[in-house]
This record gives C-alpha cells, structure tokens and sequence, in this order.
C-alpha cells in the first residue's frame, strides 16, 4: 500500500489544482444570493465523484441546498463506510481583512488560503481523491457510500428527513468524518466528542419608538442597558451559568477522566501569545482544555441596537438585539436548553420593557466510542502515515449531525480530521496546510484497509 506515496507524488499537482477550482466556486450556505453557486458546488463535487470512479452518483434536491450522494458497492457482504462531509462554506465577511480575494484560492507558504480551504471543502476533496487513488489501483477493500452537504453551516436542516427517506440506501457500517482537527501536524488526534449547539436571538423592546435621549433620557428603560444588565447577570463571579436548571443534565467526567483529557499536549504560554491575551477567562476550577473540551458554555456572538453610524446621535432607542450561543456537553438537550434560556430571559426582563426569545437551529453534543473497530483503524492509519499514535482529545466545536446520525441510523461516527485549531476557519485567511491535506489523502485509504481487515476478525 505504500502506493500511496507514490501516487500522492505523481499526482499532487493536479489534485491542487483540482482543489482550487472547487474553493474557487462560492458555496455560502446562509446567503440565498449564492444559491447558484452552492447548486454548481454540488455539481462540482458530483462529477469529481464520478470522475474517481463512484456509481449512482446523485444530486438530491433538499427544499433547502442538494446534498451529493454516491456509492461503490464491491460486495455486499462487505462492510460499508458512509463518508461524510460538507460543500458549503460560511460567509467571508469581512472582506477587508482577507489578505487575498476568500474565493481566489492561493497556495503560498505551505498553506492553501481560501473560505473553505479546511471547512470543509479541503477535507472532503482529501475523501474524493483516497478514494481515486484506491479505484484506480484495485485497492478498495470494502464499499463506500458518500453524503457530502451543502447545508452544515447553517444547521443541517434537511439532512434528518432526507436520511429518514434514504434509511435503505444509507445501510452502512460507520460514518466516516473529516471535518476536526488534529493538536499539531506531529501530535495527531482524533476527537472523541462534541458540542451540541443551542442558538437563540433576543430583542428588548423598551419604548415604542426611538426617543431623544434628553427630552426623556434618565424616565424611561433603555433597552441596550437593559439587555446588557441581563446578559452579564447570566454568569456569576465564577463564571459559571446562572440560568436555572442549565447544568442538571451534565455528566460529571471521573477525576481519572479529567486527568486524562488534560495529558494531551498544551502550552497555555502559546495559546495566550497566539491571541494576544495576557490570560485565559472561564469557569473557574477547570483548565482551557476542560472549558473548551468538556464544560458547557454561554457566548455572547453579537450584539447591537441604536446609533452605531459616523459621529453621534442622542438617541434612546427602542429596541436592542442579541445572538447568543450556548455549547452543550453530554446528556444535555438543545431543546431544554433553550427552554430554559427563554423562560429565564423572559423572567428576568424588568418592568418597562418587553423582551422576545427566537431560537435558532441547535444540536446535541455526542462522544464517540474509541473500542470500535472504526477507532482503531482510524488510530492505526493515522499512526501508520503520522508515525504516532493519535491522542483522543474533546472537540470544543459542532457537528450537530454526527447525533442524528446515530439516532436515525444507529450508526457511530469516527471524527478523522486533518486540520488545524489554527486554520483560521471561519475567519478571514482561512487556510488548509499542503502538509495536512496530502497527509489526508495518505491516511484515509490506510483507513480503509484496516477497518476492512479488523472487522474480518
Ligand atoms: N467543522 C466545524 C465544526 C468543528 C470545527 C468541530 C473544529 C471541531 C473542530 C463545522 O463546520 C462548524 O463550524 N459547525 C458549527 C455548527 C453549525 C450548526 C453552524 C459550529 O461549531 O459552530
Ligand atoms: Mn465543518
Ligand atoms: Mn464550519
């Protein structure tokens, strides 16, 4: 199998090259102007599968963005890996601060720098490209079903009844995932778990229209000030959660656990210096690992109201608005959460004002197993190509998916991704190192190989 090397050299040019045309279409999920884009996107990726070889190869309409299925079924009673991933990209605001055009991929410095370039078009294209090297060669030792998405940035919200539909033809063995990342190009690792998502958006409204803040200033609330108040009251002096109820359904991690979750490599010096804070903030008696990995959170993402233009205005406006998000840990449950955000928020709203509570798409949190047959091929192909063995480590982001899969499919995921906390993504100058995504297309067909061979046991 050591073809793989041989291959990746002879053929790295193109699938750069191949890369780049598909960062290159601007697959934005949330801004219904790229709808276009994000159809040709799932075209892009359909005839790349069919170019590698897949059969039934398919873009199924969604009422919301397609969703591009594929398969190479060698024998059926052969084990079946279920690839997922995603097309679309988030937004790439702001514009001003990308270093080159988000959509006009450039390879310098080792890094492939575009939207999109690690999430997760990089990574999926790492999926497309094992998986010619494998066809080519005579080398697919199971079969393999693909579900790439275009709808994961803004919640995934027609992939449930599109898998409800599609039970028969999604029949596999596991899921297979490249979208995470890994510590550091030599610590590899592989998540273990995940967040869920609880997303709301809050709007006070104070008086009925905006006011001068004179003429009635200081007599009646202001809504900015008011949302403020209630914002901060969320979280106490110890950083911990103050809505009622909000950790009751947490699993406590063991000390041994903990202990564990925090052996893998971190350097608190290096993570300050890189985002040029003099100290890290968060729920007091846990480690950035924990926060970050195992403890659910309460974010502020953006917030605004009354005159933010050129100069200033007296103003007392009427109405003040909110994104927050919530990350959830294990056993707890989007839907409660936000239950008991809203009945909390809606409490707290002093007299005088009015306040409003509108959810947006949530999603559970999940671990993975690592006894699985899955694991310990992922684990000993990354092992094989990295040289190490990868640590298990806690994901501090979302993939609302990985739980539904499991609830509709009985299926487990393996969270084998390549990237790196540090590529930028979803911010400007996202990028995908060279290293990382030719590191991908080695590994996975090892994966392949060991997972056909351990479940023949
Ligand atoms: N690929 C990310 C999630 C991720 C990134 C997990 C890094 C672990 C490490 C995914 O595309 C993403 O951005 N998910 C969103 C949730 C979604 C509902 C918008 C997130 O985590 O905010
Ligand atoms: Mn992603
Ligand atoms: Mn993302």
């Amino acid at each position: 199998m050591d073809q793989i090397q041989s291959y990746i050299n002879e053929h790295k040019d193109r699938f750069l090259s191949e890369l780049c045309d598909f960062l290159r279409i601007p697959s934005v999920s949330a801004d219904s102007r790229y709808k276009e884009d994000v159809a040709r996107t799932a075209a892009f990726v359909r005839d790349s599968l069919v170019a590698a070889g897949a059969d039934h190869v398919e873009i199924c309409p969604t009422p919301g963005h397609p969703i591009v299925y594929a398969e190479k079924i060698i024998n059926a009673s052969l084990p079946t890996v279920l690839v997922y991933g995603h097309y679309d990209v988030q937004p790439a605001d702001p514009l001003e601060l990308w270093d080159s055009p988000p959509f006009e991929p450039v390879i310098k410095d080792g890094l492939i720098v575009a939207r999109g370039a690690c999430d997760d078009k990089g990574q999926v294209f790492m999926h497309v490209k094992a998986f010619e090297f494998m066809m080519r060669n005579n080398l697919l030792p199971c079969n393999v079903k693909f579900m790439i998405e275009g709808e994961e940035e803004v919640g995934s919200s027609h992939l449930g009844d599109w898998i409800r539909a599609n039970k028969e033809r999604l029949k596999g063995d596991v899921i297979l995932i490249s979208d995470t990342s890994i510590i550091a190009n030599d610590i590899p690792s592989i998540d273990v778990g995940l967040r869920g998502l609880s997303y709301v958006e809050v709007e006070v409204t104070g008086p009925n229209r905006d006011l001068h803040s004179g003429v009635y200033g200081g007599a009646v609330a202001n809504p900015i000030s008011i949302l403020c108040e209630m914002i901060a009251k969320m979280k106490d002096e110890n950083n911990h959660i103050t809505i009622p109820g909000f950790y009751d359904d947490v699993v406590a991690l063991s000390s041994a656990d903990r202990a564990e979750l925090n052996k893998a490599p971190f350097s608190l010096d290096e993570y300050k210096r890189d985002l040029d804070v003099n100290d890290v903030h968060g729920e007091r008696g846990y480690t950035t690992l924990e926060r970050t990995g195992i403890r659910p959170t309460f974010e502020m993402n953006g917030i605004w109201g009354g005159y933010t233009g050129e100069g200033a205005k007296t103003v007392l406006p009427s109405k003040a608005y909110a994104k927050c998000s919530m990350r959830l840990v294990p056993n707890q449950d989007s839907a409660t959460i936000t239950r008991l955000f809203a009945e909390h928020f809606e409490r707290m709203a002093p007299e005088g004002v009015k306040v409003k509570v509108t959810p947006h798409h949530g999603g559970e949190p999940v671990v993975t197993p690592t006894d699985s047959v899955a694991f310990k091929a992922a684990s000993m192909a990354m092992e094989k190509t990295f040289g190490k063995k990868p640590i298990p480590t806690r994901g501090g982001g979302s993939i609302p998916i990985v739980a539904l899969f499991e609830k509709e499919l009985g299926l487990k995921s393996v969270l084998m991704g390549f990237g790196l906390d540090s590529d930028l993504i979803h911010s400007p100058n996202e990028h995908f190192g060279v290293f990382n995504f030719l590191k991908g297309i080695e590994t996975i067909p090892y994966f392949f190989q060991q997972y056909a061979e351990l479940s023949k046991a």
